[in-house]
């Protein structure tokens, strides 16, 4: 479990009811319209969400059928045709958004570029063609590896155009990390960079596609499309790697959009689950494209005129579905930054709120934490007035940060929006809406309309008001996974369950904990099973345990996190040596830079002890509550009846 306690919530009662200016505007204003669209949509899930799919979207054909449920396997929008392309392109171009920013894009070394709807439409259509002109078909998988430049939604854009499902892999992971994703994915073609600019500093991504590929059997990719970013020297393999600004010469930009079926899958993401082996996680076209669109217009409260800013990655699933989907869907100004704050320039951030009037800003506690510990002159120094609304996500945010947040950032007149979903979720499923809800600091409030939650024991029982359950959805959304790509059973195991389905009712659940308060406010714990949340990333603590233990002198290892004040959780692994290897400082690093080589910087360990021992039940399983309690350096808590061998704890405890 993260940062907040269930003590320091529990003891959170402050409330902020919406300002009534920004209630006045909002597209919902007040909770008495929310209870009517939540009651509206909870009584007929289906009957809510066609209304919408017909009023907010584009649509080739329309369904026959709004919902097929045969749990857990849910279709929505059967037999309609739709392309998600269209959505967030062409039916812009006949309106006056045709010349309205889609994206505007702030480069790190302080280049920019913006793209109209009518540019971004003709980069698209050309990047679609080029695909096709390599070979890449309907249906064929394409891996993204890009930094955050503007192609990366052009890209994306353009696999959805022609119906190749994208897998976008974050520009951070390993070159190993990278392979496995292309392997599991079947992936056709690579869209790439030679590089991108991160803090001051080049990420060089070519090559790592390059050892992705190399002495790969199990590969299926055949051609590599690489925009030219940093202009670094890299290798060009012959028939295999292709220069994007090469191909786009020639290529048309007439590009007509494939007529999908509505469950035709749209993207693969993969995701930290509690096994080694990251997962597939498999979304469709239409529910997809309904959902994300309309979150985002009612939980940003997005108007005409606003200049949204999500500060996440395309790599991750909030810059799949609130950067590059469900703005442009909703013909919005979406802004795209390549970096990160940085040594040089810390106010970086503020800058781009005052030079492009952002009025949406959306981003992680662990990056508020960041800012906070900057210095709050950094913000003051800026012009902030812009901004209308903030958001986060991505972990439970700590009440202070919340406070600073609003204070500092939003100057006291700004709602926040604390939004909790998952990658398998595609879209928001707890969060405020900024005109309705009155907020409490550290709580993602209440469902979206459509999303029916509630907080249960192991047996799908409600818990009273307060009590910790386990978080779950129980009824289909239109953008929930629909599988783990190649494993459906996997998908059946993982999130259906956990808690056992009981007269028809089936419980998705996916790994978090819950409260819900006796005004019937959500508050999300963190997860309950082997995740932890390293600066807003995910990561499976078995996958970083593989990492070590592919390394020949490492016997076995746990990891755990360890709560940190900046990043929530830091990794803590505790390792035990194999007979002929010997404990040093120059080990720990090497096998912190083997879990960097093995997966990507995101899971390097912040600490690793070394102990002839690890604390087992008496079956062998690694009692990692135990672990957890030494890493933060806590009273061991709970049972230990179970342990094998008491005397693993006490030489724990002295040589940590
Ligand atoms: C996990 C999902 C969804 C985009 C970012 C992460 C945690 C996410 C919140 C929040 C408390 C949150 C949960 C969840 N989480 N948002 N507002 N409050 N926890 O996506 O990588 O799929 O991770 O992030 O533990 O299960 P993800």
């Amino acid at each position: 479990m993260t940062s907040p306690t269930i003590e320091s919530i529990l003891q959170e009662k402050r409330t902020f009811a919406p300002p009534a200016e920004f209630a006045e505007n909002a597209r919902i204003k007040s909770m008495a319209e929310y209870r009517e669209l939540y009651d509206r949509a909870a009584a007929d899930p289906a009957a809510f969400w066609g209304e919408l799919a017909e009023k907010e979207l584009h649509w080739f054909e329309k369904w026959d059928k709004t919902l097929e449920w045969e749990p857990p396997v849910a279709k929505w929008f059967v037999g309609g045709k739709i392309n998600l392309s269209y959505n967030c392109l062409d039916r812009h171009l006949t309106t006056w958004r045709k010349n309205k920013a889609a994206l505007i894009w702030e480069g790190e070394p302080g280049d920019s570029r913006t793209l109209t709807y009518a540019q971004l439409h003709r980069e698209v259509c050309q990047m679609a063609n080029v695909l096709k002109q390599l070979g890449v078909k309907k249906g064929d998988v394409v891996g993204i590896y890009m930094p955050m430049i503007p192609e990366a939604a052009i890209a994306m854009l353009a696999c959805a155009r022609i119906g190749a499902p994208h897998s976008v892999v974050f520009g951070g992971f390993s070159a190993e990390a990278l392979r496995d994703r292309l392997n599991d994915a079947n992936a056709k073609l690579v869209i790439t960079a030679d590089g991108g600019f991160r803090k001051d500093a080049i990420v060089s991504l070519k090559i790592q596609v390059d050892k992705a590929l190399e002495n790969n059997a199990a590969s299926s990719v055949d051609n590599v499309l690489v925009v030219e970013r940093t202009k670094e020297k890299i290798h060009m393999e012959p028939g295999r790697d292709h220069w994007w600004h090469d191909l786009q010469q020639g290529a048309s930009a007439d590009c007509p959009a494939e007529e999908m079926d509505s469950e035709d899958m749209l993207f693969i993401l993969y995701t930290s689950g509690s096994t080694g082996k990251p997962k597939g996680v498999v979304h469709t076209t239409a529910g997809y494209n309904l959902y994300t669109h309309v979150t985002t217009q009612w939980t940003f409260d997005l108007q005409e005129t606003d200049v949204y800013w999500c500060t996440a990655d395309v790599g991750w699933i909030t810059g799949h579905s609130y950067i590059v989907y469900g703005p442009l869907s909703n013909g919005a100004t979406s802004l795209m930054y390549e970096g990160a704050p940085r040594p040089s320039k810390p106010d970086a951030i503020w800058e781009i709120v005052e030079k492009y009037g952002v009025t949406i800003f959306y981003t992680a506690p662990t990056a508020i934490r960041a800012f906070i510990k900057a210095g709050e002159h950094l913000p003051k120094s800026r012009n902030l007035s812009s901004l209308r609304l903030l958001g986060t996500v991505g972990e439970p945010i700590n009440p202070e940060a919340w406070m600073w947040y609003h204070k500092v950032i939003g100057g006291e007149r700004c709602p926040i929006i604390d939004t909790w979903w998952q990658t398998e979720t595609g879209g928001f499923m707890l969060t405020p809406l900024p005109g309705a809800t009155a907020t409490k600091p550290g709580s993602a409030t209440h469902p979206f309309p459509g999303i029916l939650a509630d907080v249960v024991d192991l047996e799908g029982n409600s818990v009273e008001d307060n009590q910790g359950g386990y978080l779950v959805i129980k009824h289909p959304w239109p953008s929930m996974m629909r599988t783990v790509y190649g494993d459906f059973d996997r998908f059946r195991r993982s999130y259906w369950e956990h808690i056992s389905p009981k007269d028809g009712q089936y419980f998705y659940f996916a790994g978090d904990g819950a409260r819900r308060d006796e005004d019937g406010y959500f508050w999300v714990m963190g997860r309950v099973d082997d995740v932890i949340n390293v600066a807003g990333h995910r990561l499976g603590t078995m996958e970083i345990e593989s990492a070590l233990v592919s390394h020949p002198a490492v016997a076995e290892a746990a990891v755990v996190g360890k709560p940190d004040e900046v990043k929530g959780q830091n990794v803590v692994a505790f390792v035990t040596l194999e007979s002929d290897y010997t404990a040093s400082d120059a080990l720990e690093k090497e096998l912190k830079q083997h879990v960097v080589d093995e997966i990507g910087a995101i899971a390097r360990p912040g600490e690793i002890r070394f102990s002839d021992d690890l604390p087992k039940t008496r079956s062998g399983k690694i009692m990692r509550r135990l672990l957890r309690n030494l890493a933060s350096g806590e009273e061991i808590s709970g049972d230990t009846s179970t342990l094998q061998d008491r005397s693993v704890l006490d030489k724990l405890r002295g040589g940590a």
